[in-house]
């Protein structure tokens, strides 16, 4: 690495350490004398926070993240919204100062594994490449496109923005810095059979206007947000002529109903609705 990256790469840690130490707190703090739901906002302790930055943040992504931040369209990354296994996602900036989502995928070698699975099989992705971060590389790309082609054709899903290699930027989901509840936190929706049917068109639409399959649907992947639902985390989605969407779909619908029946809502047989989804044209 040449000293001019270097000098950048220590330029936009200090940066980060800044936000994280000064600004993701009072802002925290700002926030929670407001309004909205409280309950959302963990107190992220310093040590697991930082864990968290600094396990996704290896050195080739701190670079590509330093240049969004200084060539656009990032502004600003302001807080984690979420850590987890495959990745993190932050609140971030644009340069007109609106709210973005910011997923980055963690490289690493045990989550490529299994994304080979989702890959392989899948008509879009033609070379599988056997390098790790390429592989990651590809899996943002994927859940970028997915994430194109279900909000063409009108379906309720973050608007991707912007790719670069592990890093996504996309519509933000929430209100003001307090990011839309998971649909598994929200105690009682306001009318669960709209939502239920909500839902039901989604699964039905995403397989025949966008061809996809989510893979990964329940309510630890939607929003809800003003009372509607937004399905996120479509990166696993596949096409629908992928050998295993029939499995995922059946798995997809399985989750939806369970959820539903849980809230003791009446729902229609899942293979019913099962077969007309696979069986009608539109
Ligand atoms: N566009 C968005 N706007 C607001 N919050 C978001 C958005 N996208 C994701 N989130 C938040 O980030 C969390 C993680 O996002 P997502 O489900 O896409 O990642 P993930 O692949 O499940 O990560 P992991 O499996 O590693 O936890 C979500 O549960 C949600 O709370
Ligand atoms: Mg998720």
């Amino acid at each position: 690495m040449d000293e001019n990256n270097k000098n950048t790469n220590q330029e936009f840690e200090d940066f980060l350490d800044e936000e994280l130490d000064n600004k993701f707190d009072s802002d925290i703090d700002e926030l929670q004398k407001t309004k909205v739901d409280n309950k959302r906002i963990k107190k992220i302790d310093q040590s697991k926070k930082r864990a968290a930055i600094d396990s996704v943040f290896d050195e080739r992504t701190v670079f590509t993240l330093n240049r969004l931040l200084v060539n656009g369209p990032l502004e600003r990354v302001k807080g984690i919204i979420s850590a987890g296994k495959e990745a993190n996602v932050y609140l971030g900036y644009n340069l007109k100062g609106e709210e973005v989502a910011i997923k980055i995928y963690k490289i690493d070698s045990n989550t490529s594994k299994w994304m080979r699975n989702y890959i392989i099989g899948d008509p879009r992705f033609k070379k599988i490449p056997r390098n790790v971060s390429k592989i990651v590389f590809l899996w943002a790309s994927k859940e970028f496109k997915n994430l194109k082609r279900a909000h063409k054709v009108g379906l309720s899903v973050p608007n991707p923005h912007f790719i670069k290699n592990n890093i996504l930027i996309m519509e933000y989901i929430g209100f003001e810095s307090i990011p839309a509840p998971l649909l598994k936190d929200v105690k009682k929706p306001k009318d669960p059979i709209e939502l239920m049917n909500e839902l039901l068109s989604f699964i039905k639409n995403l397989y025949h206007k966008a061809k996809l399959v989510h893979g990964d649907l329940s309510e630890f992947n939607i929003l809800y947000h003003n009372q509607k639902p937004v399905v996120i985390d479509i990166s696993q989605a596949v096409s629908i002529h992928h050998p295993k969407a029939e499995t995922f779909l059946a798995r997809d619908i399985k989750n939806i109903f369970k959820y539903f029946d849980k809230l003791g809502i009446e729902t229609p047989s899942p293979n019913e609705f099962y077969y007309k989804v696979i069986n009608t044209d539109n």
